[in-house]
């Protein structure tokens, strides 16, 4: 059975999401750079070990990512699991873990890199928003991508809104992409390209504003 190490730093909304999932695979810890990351509370109610690793104190990113590498390494996990992880992660680390690393980001990359992502959304005008599942590469928001939600954008959606829907998705995307690492049906290959070992695909074009 793989072993997946969850990084927080907040909600944690997609960590409970993927505890709840029912994967195959151990939640050997969830770990926070922030002490008051509410996910930390719902991952020990659980009966999920913690650690908090504080980036306030440490002088560098560096330092404070090779001390997190090591945190991560007690466990020996097989995945690194970002579920609102609010770091840029050094080149080093990201190094480290290449192929083990995986983030969710609330758009569909490439486009909408970084914050802000809905309002941008938003004020761009664009009918189709959504998040994406995708191995951690140097360039922030970037990598290789395992599988993408996307949903509409509608007339009255304020980020919120918009936000709160895709949240939704979000968490099944996550556990869905989990899952997939975790049974070894999505690899990462030596060109850097992911594999799917299942041929039959499903899935369905996305109108919006719906055709009449
Ligand atoms: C999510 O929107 C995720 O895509 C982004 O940060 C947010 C974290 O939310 N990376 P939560 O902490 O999982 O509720």
């Amino acid at each position: 059975m793989k072993k997946i190490v969850i990084l927080i730093s907040g909600r944690g909304s997609n960590m409970q999401a993927l505890l709840a999932a029912n994967l195959p695979c151990t939640i050997a810890a969830v770990i926070s750079n922030r002490a008051d990351a509410q996910g930390l509370q719902v991952a020990q109610k659980l009966g999920i070990a913690t650690a908090v690793l504080e980036h306030k104190q440490f002088a560098t990113r560096e330092l404070f990512d090779a001390e997190l590498a090591k945190t991560i390494e007690v466990y020996r996990p097989d995945f690194v699991v970002l579920a609102g992880f609010m770091r840029i992660l050094s080149a080093g680390f990201v190094q480290r873990f290449y192929g083990k690393l995986i983030n969710i980001h609330p758009s569909l990359l490439p486009a909408y890199a970084g914050m802000h992502t809905h309002q941008r959304a938003l004020d761009d005008g664009v009918k189709i928003h959504g998040c994406t599942v995708h191995f951690v590469s140097a360039a922030l928001d970037h990598g290789p991508i395992i599988i993408q939600a996307a949903i509409p954008v509608l007339q009255d959606d304020s980020a919120v809104t918009l936000s709160q829907r895709l949240l939704a998705e979000e968490h099944r995307v996550y556990a869905q992409a989990v899952r997939w690492l975790c049974l070894e049906q999505v690899t990462l290959n030596a060109q850097n390209k992911v594999d799917f070992c299942f041929t039959k695909q499903i899935g369905h074009a996305l109108f919006s504003p719906g055709l009449e």
